[in-house]
């Protein structure tokens, strides 16, 4: 995708990986950037270096809710329908043995993580089916693809994602509008650090590979600018990636080696 003179959307802009892609962004020739946040007043600025963005501008979206994301919608106006990228990035993590988990959290994490991408697609797809052109990117996981204990219903949600973008890129086969779904490894934001503390009560987390958001933004750009319908993890990650396509006893072995129901420490 050629990004000279066009309109994006990220969603969770305001920190983490949202706001590493939305930098990158920003440094690039496009016209406009629409940081979703929940609070545009606290979002701290971001201004484009020369050869830049137009403009970066802060916009309320809060995915909570059904009414929330239509009324976050209809607050933006006409500017959704201009839309050319969508980042479905914004995402929340929940994590220990599933009986432990707190259900208003798990309910909570799956409207923002894979309720509110497709909502929020489909309210953005009229505009691009209209000109024949856009791209949607949704933030999944290698949890999208690696099952692993512990993670259940985060990876229920990002797998999810997975599907949902593989099955609406097939759709929109031929229309101009086209799909990636990034698989996303550790990175080093807050969503890790808390992952790391509930995951880590019952699986040795200290071999994760953990990258920049800054690097992982980078390539997340270069997978846009080239068309790619799906961008890897790379590094250790990609090989369990690779494994969850094997037989079920690849992944069982390593679960065994990492995980245990009675905590850790
Ligand atoms: N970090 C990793 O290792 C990792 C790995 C795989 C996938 N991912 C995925 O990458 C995405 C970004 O994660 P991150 O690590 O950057 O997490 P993060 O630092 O915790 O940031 C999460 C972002 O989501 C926003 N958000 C949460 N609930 C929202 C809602 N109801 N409405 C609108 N925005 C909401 C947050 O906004 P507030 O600041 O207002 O809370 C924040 O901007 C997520 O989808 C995550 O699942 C991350």
């Amino acid at each position: 995708m050629d990004l000279t003179g066009t309109t994006a959307l990220v969603t969770g802009a305001n920190r983490g990986i949202g706001r590493a892609i939305t930098e990158a962004l920003a440094a690039a020739p496009l016209s406009v950037v629409l940081a979703g946040v929940r609070d545009p007043e606290a979002f701290e600025p971001i201004k484009p270096p020369p050869g830049g963005a137009g403009e970066v501008r802060a916009v309320r979206f809060d995915l909570a809710s059904r009414k929330k994301i239509d009324a976050s919608c209809d607050e933006l106006g006409d500017q959704l329908g201009e839309i050319d990228l969508l980042v479905n990035n914004a995402g929340l993590m929940t994590g220990g043995l599933l009986e432990e988990q707190e259900m208003a959290d798990v309910y909570a994490m799956f409207q923002v993580n894979l309720v509110a991408v497709a909502h929020l697609t489909s309210r953005v797809l009229p505009g691009m089916l209209k000109r024949g052109r856009g791209k949607i990117v949704n933030n999944a996981s290698i949890s999208g693809y690696a099952y692993f204990p512990s993670a259940s219903t985060y990876a229920a949600s990002k797998a999810g994602v997975v599907a949902l973008s593989e099955s609406l890129r097939r759709e929109l086969h031929g229309t101009g509008v086209t799909v990636l779904h990034l698989v996303t490894p550790g990175v080093k934001t807050d969503m890790l650090k808390a992952t790391e503390e509930v995951y880590g009560r019952h699986i040795d987390t200290s071999k994760w590979d953990k990258i920049e958001p800054e690097a992982w933004a980078a390539k997340v750009l270069a997978a846009i600018e080239r068309d790619a319908h799906v961008l890897g993890p790379g590094g250790k990650t990609s090989l369990a990636k690779l494994a969850s396509r094997g037989p079920a006893a690849l992944l069982d072995g390593i679960s065994r080696q990492m995980f245990s129901r009675t905590p850790r420490t």
